[in-house]
């Protein structure tokens, strides 16, 4: 399937690793070229070279997506750089403590809304007129089944619910410009250096046997490449009814029906 998107430029927030590295290559593949960000400069330029093998453009920009100031200099710098950005995945997130509220600070529970929110807002709030006015653009923010439903710890689940409803409202009011505007809802997706890997390196095996027997139908974690697939679908000419939703790819992790 053609999907429509070669000489496209995309900007995925925490490119370098994981998810967001997974995105970049399924996006370059499709002849994307593809700007990542993250803090460290090792994985960036790893990435960078594996992507540019794929003979696209790539740029890698040590930004921290938490900071106001990094995110506006992140998106002129892609924009002089690649161009304007027609694709953005927000994909940085993650998970900062374990607790419930009555373990959770206020200034813990507002960081974890800076990583998995806020920048995110903040820079579909930069790239948007350009899209509106190329009428052509595709936003896809990653958020996690525990947005949808119960699991995780508050923070977590809160943010990524917010993350949801953003991706909502904004598909809604965006539907017009020809930009679509989705979220992605991962399960327990195992990649190198991620916190499943770390969560099966700290614990015995009885106990990640039990996690896996109770949680995953599939008896096993998920794997990055479906989700980059993914990616690389929402952001395509191929899939121009898709908006406002939210795609679950959980190896039918999650209880909720809907
Ligand atoms: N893997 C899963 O099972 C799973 C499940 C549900 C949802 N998700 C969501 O999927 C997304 C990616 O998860 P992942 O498992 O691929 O994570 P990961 O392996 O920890 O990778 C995170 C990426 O984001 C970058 N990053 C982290 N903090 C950042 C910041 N403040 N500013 C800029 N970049 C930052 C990291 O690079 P640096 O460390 O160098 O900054 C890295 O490139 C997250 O939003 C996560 O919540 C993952």
């Amino acid at each position: 399937m053609d999907l429509g998107i070669k000489g496209k430029v995309a900007l995925i927030t925490g490119g370098s690793r994981g998810l967001g590295r997974q995105s970049a290559l399924a996006l370059a593949h499709e002849g994307v070229d593809v700007a990542i960000c993250g803090r460290t400069e090792r994985s960036l330029s790893s990435t960078v070279t594996e992507i540019k093998k794929l003979g696209v453009n790539s740029l890698g920009i040590i930004a921290d997506v938490t900071e106001s100031a990094d995110i506006g200099s992140l998106h002129s710098e892609v924009c002089e750089s690649l161009g304007a950005v027609d694709i953005l995945v927000n994909n940085a997130g993650g998970s900062l403590s374990r607790e419930d509220i009555e373990g959770t600070s206020l200034e813990d529970y507002k960081k974890t809304f800076d990583l998995n929110l806020f920048g995110g807002f903040e820079l579909m709030k930069l790239v948007i007129p350009q899209m509106k006015e190329n009428n052509w653009g595709r936003i896809i923010n990653i958020a996690s089944i525990y947005g949808r439903e119960y699991g995780g710890n508050i923070s977590y689940m809160s943010a990524k619910a917010a993350l949801i409803a953003a991706t909502k409202h904004s598909a809604i009011s965006l539907a017009k410009d020809g930009i679509l505007v989705n979220s992605i809802a991962p399960g327990s997706i195992e990649v190198p250096e991620g916190s499943w890997e770390r969560f099966q390196n700290e614990n015995s095996p009885d106990v990640v046997e039990g996690f896996i027997s109770d949680n995953l139908p599939m008896g096993r974690f998920g794997w990055p490449e479906p989700l980059g697939d993914l990616v690389a679908f929402l952001a395509s000419n191929r899939s121009g009814l898709i908006t406002g939703s939210c795609i679950v790819i959980d190896g039918g992790q999650s209880i909720s029906m809907i």
